[in-house]
């Protein structure tokens, strides 16, 4: 009867550990889809061009399992101190290390994912795993993408970077996987402003799940100057509209 008790009191200990860990990020700062006609978030529909601060490219984890992961991606910031970017020691859940390097580019390459470069007034995606969270059953609150238009000498706290919001992404934009609503990816668009000076930028993903309960990811952006159009830069048609079929709830 112990031994039941046990059993079952571990189970439910385990399902609500698993509760807790369910939350996102940013998994792709630059998803460039493969063919712009037929845009996703699944592995095959595109490939990533750019991460969030230490990101671990060569972890070995499938998409989405960076929350099990050590350091977890998953930051669940403190309301009473809302740091902006992890430093991993703060927050309701700790995340892994996403504080401003210096150099910059330190955070990048090597072990960890490559840092993204755009063009001023170009589109860019954004991947992120669905935790559960994309459910017909459960909130829809946007993902803020919050980027300062001037190059700073730090980040900015957390009234700066809302501030500075440039565009809200809808979070259940996904292509649903049948039987599991955890890894099931997702994503959405955003325009970079047109008239940025050549630098480097500051972005943060910021995701409400319920009142005053916010996930964060923060990556750097190398910005070329707006001088024509970048070769290299995919063409995604004309809006973010184009993504409304993906989602489950519309
Ligand atoms: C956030 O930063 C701004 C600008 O540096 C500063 O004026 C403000 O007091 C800061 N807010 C908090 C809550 O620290
Ligand atoms: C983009 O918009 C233009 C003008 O509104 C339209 O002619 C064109 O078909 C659109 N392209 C796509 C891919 O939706």
């Amino acid at each position: 009867m112990l031994f039941r008790t046990t059993v079952i009191a571990s189970a439910a200990l385990a399902l609500v550990a698993t509760m807790v860990e369910a939350h996102s990020w940013a998994d792709c700062v630059d998803w460039r889809f493969n063919d712009p006609a037929k845009p996703g978030w699944r592995a095959s529909d595109g490939k990533c061009f750019g991460y969030a601060r230490q990101y671990p490219v060569n972890s070995g984890v499938q998409f989405g399992g960076l929350d099990s992961y050590s350091p977890s991606r998953h930051y669940h910031q403190d309301p009473k101190d809302f740091i902006p970017c992890s430093d991993h020691f703060h927050g309701i859940e700790p995340g892994a290390d996403e504080t401003r390097q210096s150099p910059i580019s330190k955070a990048y390459g090597g072990r960890f994912g490559v840092m993204a470069t755009a063009t001023a007034g170009q589109k860019m995606c954004i991947r992120w795993p669905a935790k559960n969270h994309a459910k017909p059953t459960e909130p829809n609150n946007p993902v803020w993408i919050n980027m300062p238009q001037t190059i700073l000498a730090k980040d900015p706290n957390q009234t700066g970077f809302t501030a500075a919001n440039i565009a809200k992404l809808n979070y259940k934009n996904c292509n649903q996987i049948d039987g599991d609503t955890d890894h099931t990816p997702c994503g959405g668009c955003f325009d970079v402003p047109a008239n940025l000076a050549s630098g480097t930028y500051v972005i943060q993903w910021r995701w409400m799940l319920n009142k005053d309960e916010y996930y964060a990811s923060c990556w750097d952006l190398q910005v070329n100057g707006a001088s024509g159009q970048n070769p290299s830069t995919p063409s995604l048609g004309n809006s973010t509209s184009i993504f409304a079929d993906l989602a489950e709830d519309n």
